[in-house]
C-alpha cells in the first residue's frame, strides 16, 4: 500500500502569463507582467509595439492547450494548476461587464482538462494585475482594489462553479516585500509603510474572496499561496538562530494571517519598531477571520541566516536575504538544492497550523540538451524531483496531511524571474530559444515516462 492517500493530487503547475502568450488577443488588457519583458526583477518598460517579450507568445498555450493537456493526461495528471489572467476577464480591472472572449477561453480550457478527469486548481492572481488599476487607482494601496478584485473573483466563481472546485487566491503573496510592482502594483521605491498597507488590503481581499468561494461554490476548497523562504541558522551561534527565526517570520506571517485569521503578535513589534501604522478597520478584522481551507506554497530551495553583517552575502533567488548554505549543491541558476528542507517545511507548517498542505510548486530549472535523435536525458531533473518526493513521503509518515503535489512547469515555459526559455522545468520540451526562435514543437523528455510511473504507482516507484 502506498504512503500517499488514494486521492493524492499528483500533477503540475503553470501560470497564465508564462505559457499563454496572446498577450493582447481577444480583448485582453495589459497587466504588470506585460511591462516586465526581462522578468520580475528586470526593468519596468512602457509597453509599445517595439519592445516585445518572450511572454507575448509564451509557449502559445492559448492555442496549443489541447495538445498539452493531452500529454499531461498521458502522464496521468489528477490536477493541473494554472491561473486566470485577470486582464482577460476585466481588461482594465474596473469594467462593468466581463470580457466574453476571456470567459469563453477558460471555459474551453477547463472543459479540456475535465475531459481527461484532470481537476483544475486555479490561482486568481499569479504575478499579474491590470495596469488599468495601477494607473487609475494606484494598485493595492487603494482600498478600492479590494472591491475590484472581489468583483473579478465573484465573476469567475459564478461562471466556473461547476467546473472548478480548487482555488488559490494570490500566488506567492510575500513577493511584494521583494518586488512591490508585481506583488501589489506599487513603485519599487515604495516605503515599507506603503507596501504593508497594500498587503493588508490584499490580505483582506483574499479573506473576503475565501468567503465568496465558500458561498458560491459547493464543495470548494480554497487556499493561500506563499513562497517558502526557509532559512536555517548559518551556525549554532544563538544570534544566528534568532536571526533565522526573524527571517522565517517574514514569510510565515502570511500563513498566520490567512490560516489563523489575525495578525500574529510578533508583527506588532515589527510594525512599531519600523514606524509602520496600518489602517485596519473593524470590518477588516471581521473579514480576516475567514480562513483558508488549506495552505499551499512553492519550494525550490532553502538558505541560511546570520547575524554577522560581514557574512550577509545576498544571493538572488526567488526569495531574497538568504546566505548560501556551505553543505548544499546549487542549480545552474544558483538555487541551492535541499530535499530535506521540504520535510522540515511540511512538518513546521503542519505543527503550526494543522491545516492540509498542498505543494503547488517545486522543480528544477535547468539547461537541457536536445540530442540529434530527438531525445533529452534529464536525469538531473528526475534526481531532484525524486529526492523531494521522497521527503514528502517522510513527512506523511511523520503524520503531516499533504493533499497534493504539482511540480512547477511540467512543460517548458518562460521563467518568471528572468523571462528565459532556456531555464527549463518541463517533462515536455518546447522548441523555442531565448531569442524567440523555434517551431514550438513539443517533445517528451526522459522524465516524462518517469513521472508517469510515479503517478501510476501513487508515489511507490520513484
Ligand atoms: C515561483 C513562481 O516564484 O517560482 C513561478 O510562482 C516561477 O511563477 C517559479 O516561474 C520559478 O521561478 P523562475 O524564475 O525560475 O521562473
Amino acid at each position: 500500500m502506498s504512503v500517499f492517500s488514494e486521492n493524492f493530487l499528483w500533477g503540475g503547475a503553470v501560470a497564465a502569463n508564462q505559457v499563454e502568450g496572446a498577450y493582447n488577443i481577444d480583448g485582453k488588457g495589459l497587466s504588470t507582467s506585460d511591462l516586465l519583458p526581462n522578468g520580475l526583477f528586470g526593468e519596468i518598460v512602457e509597453r509599445t509595439d517595439k519592445n516585445s517579450s518572450l511572454k507575448d507568445n509564451g509557449i502559445d498555450f492559448y492555442n496549443l492547450y489541447p495538445e498539452d493537456i493531452k500529454l499531461f493526461a498521458e502522464m496521468g495528471f489528477k490536477v493541473l494548476r494554472t491561473s486566470i489572467a485577470w486582464t482577460r476577464i476585466f481588461p482594465n480591472g474596473d469594467e462593468k461587464h466581463p470580457n466574453k472572449d476571456g470567459l469563453d477561453f477558460y471555459d474551453h480550457l477547463f472543459d479540456e482538462m475535465l475531459k481527461y478527469g484532470i481537476q483544475p486548481l486555479i490561482t486568481l492572481s499569479h504575478f499579474e494585475m491590470p495596469m488599468g488599476i495601477i494607473n487609475k487607482y494606484g494598485g493595492w494601496k487603494n482600498r478600492k482594489t479590494i472591491e475590484l478584485f472581489e468583483n473579478y473573483a465573484v465573476t469567475v466563481f459564478d461562471r466556473y462553479k461547476n467546473k472548478v472546485k480548487l482555488w488559490l487566491t494570490f500566488n506567492e503573496i510575500n513577493i511584494a516585500l521583494h518586488e512591490p510592482f508585481t506583488g501589489v502594483g506599487l513603485a519599487r521605491n515604495s516605503s515599507r509603510q506603503e507596501i504593508f498597507q497594500a498587503l493588508h488590503h490584499q490580505l483582506v481581499a483574499s479573506a473576503r474572496v475565501v468567503k465568496h468561494c465558500h458561498n458560491i461554490i459547493e464543495g470548494s476548497k480554497i487556499g493561500n499561496m506563499v513562497a517558502a523562504g526557509l532559512v536555517y541558522p548559518l551556525s549554532c551561534n544563538p544570534a544566528d538562530v534568532v536571526q533565522a527565526m526573524v527571517q522565517n517570520r517574514e514569510w510565515l506571517f502570511f500563513n498566520d494571517v490567512q490560516a489563523r485569521g489575525t495578525y500574529p503578535s510578533y508583527m506588532t513589534r515589527y510594525f512599531t519598531e519600523n514606524n509602520i501604522s496600518l489602517e485596519i478597520t473593524e470590518q477588516d478584522r471581521i473579514d480576516l477571520a475567514e480562513t483558508v481551507d488549506f495552505l499551499s506554497f512553492s519550494y525550490y530551495m532553502s538558505g541560511c541566516a546570520t547575524a554577522d553583517e560581514n557574512k550577509k552575502i545576498q544571493e538572488r533567488g526567488n526569495i531574497l536575504n538568504m546566505v548560501p548554505n556551505p553543505h548544499l549543491p546549487a542549480s545552474d541558476w544558483g538555487w541551492q538544492i535541499d530535499p530535506d528542507g521540504l520535510r522540515v517545511l511540511l512538518n513546521t507548517l503542519y505543527d503550526l497550523y494543522q491545516k492540509p498542505l498542498f505543494i503547488v510548486e517545486n522543480g528544477l530549472g535547468a539547461k537541457d540538451n536536445l540530442h540529434s535523435d530527438g531525445t533529452i536525458c534529464d536525469d538531473y531533473r528526475i534526481e531532484y524531483l525524486k529526492a523531494h518526493i521522497q521527503q514528502i513521503k517522510e513527512s506523511i509518515k511523520d503524520g503531516v496531511d499533504v493533499m497534493g503535489y504539482t511540480c512547477w512547469g511540467p512543460i517548458d515555459l518562460i521563467s518568471a524571474g528572468t523571462a528565459q526559455m532556456s531555464k527549463r522545468y518541463g517533462f515536455i520540451y518546447v522548441d523555442r530559444t531565448d531569442n524567440g526562435e523555434g517551431s514550438l514543437t513539443r517533445m517528451k523528455k526522459k522524465s516524462f515516462d518517469w513521472y508517469k510511473k510515479v503517478i501510476e504507482s501513487n508515489g511507490e516507484i520513484l
